[in-house]
């Protein structure tokens, strides 16, 4: 009998999406295993196999039963921004009474509003107040999760989020990965000479970034009123022969041709996507680039949703994410974005599943590392409080994580 560290046994069905890359079009689904186990060791799935050959081969040293449950990967949210100051609470209800997103944006809330409130705070309450929303996060099942400076528009508060991006991946169990979005808005100091702040970026931002090895990805926001085609592509040029991935914020309000730079650039990943042509589905699907869709700042903003099923019909890859951030979609929880997804995206409980767990992973460049439960990749392990997946979805605005496993190590029971 081979010694291991952990067993997971007994659910009702073992549920997950296969391989490393992102899955298209009718491969886009997991695959449901019963009588099945799960062998962690070293913190790595070692096995999912019959529940008989596991009693036969493995002698673990702790046993979950997970009698009556499902179990699933991790959830991988691939785009949010959940390291910010203060709180918009007031904009909010100021959205619910009629004003809109933008409106309040040019009115210098906004954006702006967390801009100056993250300026002047200092690391430790940064790092307190993301500290409870990746505790949020994690209780949600999201177990890797993707985070954005962009709230500085400053060289220093940039640095200073990245900062605490990083000490939140050393001391928090979610894996995390980070991204330089100091393109998200032009400062008010810029605002009549937006392209040298775009120097700003490129010659003073980018280096630093880059040469402290504070992230992994550089994102823009491609839009109108934030960051031009030309210029989106400069930053990410530069960000490119820096080392970094490429990320794009592309089609949320209105189209620009983010996407199609995106898949021109090969960009890991392209987000929001609302207002894409069939032009830009065409070359997101003949790209690597794959398709982050946020449908939680669709149901947050009261807008239209992304044309996400078209986008999988059409062989784009498609992830989901939740874009957490104080303004446009202020949740953490992957279990209500999979609500949303099929109810509004148009996709089935299955889809959306491999969309937030391997594609979602493809996005961030973890395919290889996580988003599914097979031999090879870190043991980052949901069990469920229902017995059947699509009870997920369909089960809305609770939480029925049962317990979270991170990396072989039960890090939450409820
Ligand atoms: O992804 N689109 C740009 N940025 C965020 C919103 C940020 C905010 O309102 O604070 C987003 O939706
Ligand atoms: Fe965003």
């Amino acid at each position: 009998m081979e010694v291991v560290d952990l067993v997971v046994k007994g659910a009702s069905e073992i549920v997950t999406a296969k391989g490393t890359k992102p899955l298209r079009g009718k491969n886009l689904r997991v695959e449901v295993y019963r009588n099945h186990g799960i062998v962690v060791r070293d913190g790595r799935i070692l096995a999912l196999m019959p529940e008989k050959e596991i009693k036969e081969r493995y002698s673990p040293q702790m046993t979950i039963d997970a009698e009556g449950c499902c179990v699933t990967a991790g959830f991988v949210d691939a785009h949010t921004h959940i390291v910010f100051s203060g709180s918009r609470h007031e904009e909010f209800e100021r959205r619910v009474m009629g004003a809109t997103y933008k409106e309040i944006s040019q009115q210098g809330g906004g954006i702006m509003s967390t801009v100056r409130a993250t300026r002047q705070a200092s690391e430790e309450a940064l790092l307190e107040a993301a500290w409870t929303r990746l505790n949020n996060a994690i209780a949600c099942g999201t177990t890797t999760i993707e985070i954005k400076s962009g709230y500085g528009l400053e060289t220093e508060t940039e640095l200073k989020m990245l900062r605490v991006i990083k000490r939140l991946d050393e001391e928090h169990p979610v894996s995390i990965v980070p991204t330089f979005l100091g393109a998200h808005a032009i400062p008010p100091e810029f605002s009549d000479r937006p392209d040298d702040y775009v120097r700003v970026v490129n010659e003073e931002m980018l280096p630093k970034v880059a040469e402290a090895k504070l992230a992994r990805f550089c994102d823009v926001f491609c839009e109108e009123g934030y960051f031009s085609v030309e210029q989106t592509e400069a930053i990410l040029r530069r960000a490119s022969e820096l080392g970094l991935g490429l990320q794009v914020h592309a089609e949320e309000f209105c189209l620009l041709g983010g996407a199609k730079l995106a898949a021109r650039l090969g960009a890991a990943a392209a987000s929001h996507l609302l207002c894409v042509d069939d032009d830009s589905i065409k070359a997101l699907a003949d790209s690597e680039t794959v398709a982050v869709i946020l449908p939680a700042v669709s149901f947050f903003l009261k807008e239209d949703y992304a044309p996400a099923r078209k986008m999988i019909d059409a062989g784009c890859a498609v992830a989901l994410a939740t874009d957490c951030n104080p303004g446009s979609a202020f949740t953490e929880s992957m279990q209500l974005v999979l609500t949303l997804a099929c109810l509004y995206l148009g996709m089935s409980p299955s889809e959306a599943l491999a969309a937030a767990t391997l594609n979602s992973a493809c996005a961030i460049g973890m395919g290889e590392t996580v988003g599914t439960l097979e031999p090879g990749k870190i043991a980052d392990i949901l069990v469920w409080k229902c017995a059947d997946y699509r009870e997920i979805p369909y089960h809305f605005g609770v939480n029925q994580i049962k317990c979270v496993i991170k990396a072989g190590q039960l890090v939450l029971e409820r």
